[in-house]
């Protein structure tokens, strides 16, 4: 006896959000892709056949956001993006970012490069590795202290006027500098960290990006994988393209505590049918309607996962109970290690 509705059959599709408002409004995926994982800072990964296979089963299930940025690699996980997803530049964005310094291809831990030449400089190396002749979406990646954020939004306005990028975006602001950049170019999203473990967007970010309008992408949704659940205290992060071994709350000590996180989405979704990844997911996605998640992954079993992670509603309820757990919990390890953290609003 067959008893199957047609949607078990069929591959997870994913509904729509809007990024922005007004001119700079954005129609994307309710949850967008993570490319940066792919072949950048999240070890040993499938042949390249196999990840563009993956990216254009993420555009047949209705996933329109794809993100990268230059310094991913640097460039390599531009050029995947490009050879994969030039072709549905018509159905899909992808988009990128600036603002580190990269000498001769190489990234120059801890700089950063703002400058106008810069940006105008990268924008048109970005587009040549996209294979594109806009870009979609084009973020700071890290706030340089040596230009004023007025001269970066100008930058980017005059990029959009002379048709080379489409609308602006900015990473790890604080408000101050989100309310600056939105009064010379208005903003489209925000990319900070954001997840259960780490809420502090919520404070003051959140609240004043729904004044204004402006869409918030949680980057790291799954804190780089651990709140799915394959990470405990014995798994290694040493092959050389990992950026989790340089992270307070990677190591094994920080891992074992933290756990107690992991079990909770556990318990909460085993009643409801959901899986730990998905309970995260869900839980981003019903903290506001202008959150746009982008998860990573290299394997189509998580992007079925993570994309049917908004077939769930949670409920204001849930959503209280799933905080008030994790609340419960000491989280151990901070984010980034100093020089990192250095870089961002808070
Ligand atoms: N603006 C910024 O400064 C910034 C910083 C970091 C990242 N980002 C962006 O955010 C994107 C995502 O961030 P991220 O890669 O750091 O973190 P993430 O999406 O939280 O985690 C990715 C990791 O989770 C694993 N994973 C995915 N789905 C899973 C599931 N259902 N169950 C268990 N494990 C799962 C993946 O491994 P598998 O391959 O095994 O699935 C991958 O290693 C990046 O691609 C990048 O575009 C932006």
């Amino acid at each position: 006896m067959t008893d199957t509705h047609a949607e078990d059959a069929a591959p997870a599709r994913v509904s729509q959000r809007t990024l922005g408002s007004g001119e700079f409004a954005m129609p994307v995926s309710t949850l967008g892709f993570g490319v940066m994982g792919m072949n950048y800072n999240r070890g040993p990964h499938p042949d390249r056949a196999a990840l563009i296979r993956l990216l254009h089963q993420a555009v047949n299930r209705g996933v329109t956001l794809f993100d990268t940025a230059e310094v991913y690699g640097p460039h390599v996980n531009e050029e995947l993006a490009g050879e994969a997803l030039a072709r549905f530049s018509h159905r899909i964005a992808i988009t990128t970012k600036f603002g580190h310094r990269i000498i001769d291809g190489q990234y120059v831990a801890g700089e950063l490069d703002s400058r106008p030449a810069t940006i105008r400089r990268v924008a048109e190396a970005s587009l040549r590795r996209l294979r594109l002749d806009v870009i979609e979406l084009f973020y700071q990646h890290r706030l340089d202290p040596a230009v004023p954020i007025e001269d970066v939004a100008g930058t980017v306005r005059e990029l959009i006027h002379e048709g080379k990028v489409k609308r602006f975006g900015l990473c790890e602001v604080g408000v101050d500098t989100i309310r600056r950049a939105h009064a010379v170019q208005p903003v489209t999203a925000v990319q900070s960290e954001y997840h259960l473990m780490w809420r502090e967007p919520e404070k003051q970010v959140l609240p004043a990006l729904a004044e204004l309008g402006i869409g918030f992408v949680p980057y790291s949704p799954l804190n780089r994988g651990f709140l799915g659940g394959d990470i405990n205290e014995h798994t290694r992060f040493d092959s050389g393209n990992d950026n989790r071994n340089t992270l307070p709350r990677f190591t094994p000590e920080a891992l074992r505590a933290n756990l107690a996180v992991v079990e909770v989405l556990n318990v909460f979704g085993r009643t409801r049918g959901m899986t730990g990844a998905q309970v995260a997911l869900a839980w981003l996605l019903a903290k506001g309607q202008n959150i746009v998640p982008i998860p990573g992954t290299t394997k189509l079993a998580h992007l079925e996962e993570n994309l049917r992670a908004a077939h769930f509603a949670l409920g204001a309820t849930d959503v209280a109970t799933l905080e008030q757990e994790v609340s419960k919990i000491g989280i151990v390890g901070e984010r980034y290690p100093p020089e990192q953290q250095r870089q961002v609003a808070s």
